[in-house]
């Protein structure tokens, strides 16, 4: 078999067979295809699409390509989630304490930060202590113990998905249909759970920009997660407007433990409940209205919280830091960013404004590069709301007064203005299952 007939028949329009596909992915994971080969059949996928079988087969065999770790043990208990990226989501750190105060398990993976959207392992390591290195056997005994566990996803886990997103990320690939729900599914099913529900966010601050292309992707992942025998859920979520008010790790750090607290922030809520409800509806075979209810009590009653102080000290930090917010990491500079004019916020381009936290200092522009973990935004308005010219409508918080300004430059960019209010946005647009 040749590399080269394999990219020219995906090249060609036609279905790649199981065995091509089997090679590939082979190829990949021993580091015999160059990538220059790998890249030019990425960007074959990319334009040509794949059947769903050829995307079953790819996720079945990149999930293969590493270990799949056995959560057998737990029974049906196990429930994960993930998202397809964004910016200023931080539900993870309120998700998994209310699902895990419900009495069901949440043994997680998750990702770092990369180009403008964040990654919930950036923020964990700005809580004190907090070791987001747990060996197997730590992992299971944390979950077992504190009911979840977040940690960082091995080098072992889904290595053939590591090595393509690599490369789909420097050679314009990134938004296919069937590359990310591959991508996604491989690492979910490799991780173990027996539930999954998977966050599609679309807009402009997410890879997926329409309505269309997230609902194809959320039916593709729930059918591949439902072949692979795990309840698999999705919701598509709004994301042409950051999450919250806070972008950047400890100040995400902040607000999750605001909200879990009782601070009212509508839309970071919403999502977090709806979240958590499917969720519980999954692993529990109740319907979503009496998830949600169960969700919600968990939250608002505090259990949600004392779920949270636990999990931070089963896994070595010292949650002191919900009492006293000085203890994460703090800025040395804070500088203001007014409106350019009187009116309302009509749309934010919710990529630059992660663009605007990233180059304060809060996110990589390449795999590996260290984070500040104090940098990043804090909105005081957004998309909607009425400002006038000259009033500060966020707070920029970095090391440096020259990334400040190549910020406010981006927000300039990023932010338009109208005298007239924009249409309300749904925060949930749909729930697949
Ligand atoms: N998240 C992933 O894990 N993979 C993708 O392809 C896109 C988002």
């Amino acid at each position: 078999m040749r590399m080269y007939d394999i990219i020219q028949t995906k090249k060609q329009g036609n279905e790649l067979s199981d065995k091509e596909i089997k090679y590939f992915v082979k190829g990949i994971t021993d580091g015999s295809i160059p990538d220059y080969q790998i890249s030019a059949l990425l960007m074959a996928i990319c334009l040509n699409g794949m059947t769903e079988h050829e995307t079953f087969l790819l996720t079945e065999e990149m999930m293969h390509s590493g270990e799949v770790v056995d959560l057998s043990a737990f029974g049906n208990n196990t429930v994960d989630k993930h998202s397809t990226g964004g910016v200023g989501d931080k539900t993870t750190l309120i998700v998994a304490p209310i699902v895990a105060a419900c009495g069901y398990l949440v043994p997680k993976m998750s990702g770092r930060g990369l180009g403008h959207t964040g990654g919930t392992l950036d923020k964990l390591e700005s809580i004190p202590c907090f070791k987001t290195e747990l060996t197997s056997s730590e992992f299971s005994s944390a979950v077992e113990t504190c009911g979840m566990a977040v940690i960082s996803q091995t080098a072992n886990i889904a290595p053939a998905d590591k090595k393509l997103y690599a490369l789909r990320d420097v050679t314009a690939t990134v938004d296919s249909v069937p590359l990310i729900a591959s991508s996604v599914m491989s690492k979910k099913l490799a991780s173990g759970a027996q539930n999954i529900v998977l966050d599609v966010t679309m807009g402009s601050g997410a890879f997926i920009k329409d309505l269309d292309s997230a609902r194809k992707i959320a039916k593709l992942m729930v059918a591949i997660g439902k072949a692979a025998g795990r309840n698999t859920a999705a919701f598509i979520t709004n994301m042409d407007v950051p999450l919250g008010y806070a972008i950047g790790n400890s100040l995400e750090v902040i607000e999750a433990v605001s909200l879990l607290k009782g601070e009212k922030i509508e839309d970071l809520k919403e999502v977090c409940i709806s979240l958590a409800a499917g969720m519980i509806a999954l692993v529990s075979n109740k319907d979503i209205n009496t998830a949600k209810t169960i969700a919600a009590e968990a939250l608002d009653s505090g259990r949600a919280l004392e779920q949270f102080k636990r999990w931070i000290n089963a896994q070595g930090g010292d949650n002191a830091f919900t009492e006293d917010f000085s203890l994460l990491p703090h800025a040395k500079l804070v500088f203001e960013y007014r409106a350019k004019s009187d009116g309302y916020i009509a749309s934010m381009n919710t990529e630059i404004v992660g663009k605007a936290s990233a180059v304060l200092g809060a996110g990589r522009t390449v795999q590996g590069e260290s984070v500040d973990l104090s940098a990043g935004i804090k909105l005081l308005k957004k998309t909607g709301d009425c400002c006038h010219s000259g009033e500060v409508i966020a707070l920029l918080y970095t090391s440096a007064s020259e990334r400040a300004d190549s910020s406010s430059e981006l927000l300039d960019a990023a932010i338009v203005f109208s005298n007239t209010a924009p249409a309300e946005q749904p925060v949930i647009y749909e729930y697949i299952d």
